[in-house]
């Protein structure tokens, strides 16, 4: 009979096994992943734990804030955070390719690993991720066929000598989450919505700037802000916002403008593997439509994506 303390239990004690007094680095994203992960080896090997916080800069706003009073302040984590925007920006100028934008974010998070162990003396055998199962069977890991290259599986640089740990390998999202309940973390972090490890750089279409960063984020915190209003947080699996990049003819004042649309992308779902578009009510999307084109420069235009997974997938990249 399955039950999530046995899966704590067994975790605690494999981890033990695996590291020994070795030491160990983890990557956190601000995710729900990566931080119940963070957790359950800090419960498991405690001071032997070093997490690496990289603000790669595509992050939503006022994430990194939050990240480090609730993991760091609450749970006493012992977190570095990184301030590494410029180093990924400059990676990432004109590449337009999704799956190139991945590898490249994914590269650069391990290099940037190897680079904080390498000032903290190394000592670092082990590296540790909150990869799921749904990312191992979406990276085709396990089979032929490849749909996306998640950039936590199998994104080791060869040159870069770390051991992985991988604790939620075999669990789905909803019990992910169940595992945080049971490790007694906050609500408010169990219940985070998904967020994609290369962050907004898959919610602007095609190459990334600053420039259209700040309307992804910007857009995206009024969305959040509208549908935390309307209590709608709950019930929605993922909501965000994306920049698809062409821009259309609006009119504002005496004068026509030529801007760029933003996308509301909206889902239910269970595990991320299927999904359904959220039927927000139109009175809250027309709120929302209404404060991003007036509060964020250079957007004149708001569309709905009613297209459930499948065929499309949740992100637009
Ligand atoms: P898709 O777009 O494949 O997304 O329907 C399914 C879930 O996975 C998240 N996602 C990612 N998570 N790295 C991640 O850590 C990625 O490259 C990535 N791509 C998609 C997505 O946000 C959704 O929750």
């Amino acid at each position: 009979n399955w039950s999530m303390q046995d899966f704590i239990d067994q975790q605690i004690q494999k981890i033990r096994e695996t590291v020994g007094d070795k030491k160990v680095l983890l990557g956190l994203s601000g995710g729900v992943d990566s931080s119940v992960t963070g957790v359950l080896l800090h419960k498991a090997i405690g001071t032997q734990l070093t997490s690496i916080f990289v603000d790669h800069g595509l992050l939503r706003k006022n994430e990194a804030d939050q990240v480090m009073a609730s993991l760091k302040g609450k749970f006493g984590l012992n977190i570095i955070k990184v301030d590494a925007q410029k180093r990924f920006l400059d990676k990432l100028a004109g590449v337009s390719d999704p799956e190139k934008k991945r590898k490249i974010i994914g590269n650069e998070f391990i290099r940037v690993f190897d680079d904080e162990a390498a000032k903290l003396n190394g000592g670092f055998d082990f590296l540790a991720q909150g990869t799921l199962y749904t990312d191992v069977i979406e990276s085709g890991t396990d089979t032929a066929q490849t749909i996306k290259s998640h950039h936590n599986v199998g994104g080791l640089p060869k040159d870069v000598d770390f051991k992985l740990i991988e604790p939620l390998r075999t669990l789905f999202k909803d019990e992910v989450r169940e595992l945080g309940e049971k490790l007694g973390m906050p609500h408010s972090l169990v219940w985070r919505q998904p967020f994609p490890g290369p962050g907004l750089a898959i919610r602007v279409v095609g190459a990334v700037t600053p420039d259209k960063l700040t309307i992804v984020r910007d857009s995206d915190a009024i969305l959040r802000d509208e549908i935390a209003k309307a209590g709608l947080d709950k019930d929605i699996w993922q909501y965000f916002t994306v920049l698809p990049g062409f821009k259309s003819v609006g009119v504002m004042g005496d004068g026509r403008t030529y801007d760029y649309t933003i996308g509301i992308r909206a889902v239910t779902s269970i595990d991320g593997m299927t999904a359904d578009f959220a039927k927000i009510p139109w009175d809250v999307l027309q709120k929302i439509s209404v404060r991003i084109v007036n509060e964020v420069a250079h957007v004149n235009r708001v569309v709905y994506d009613i297209t459930s997974k499948p065929p499309a997938t949740i992100e637009w990249e």
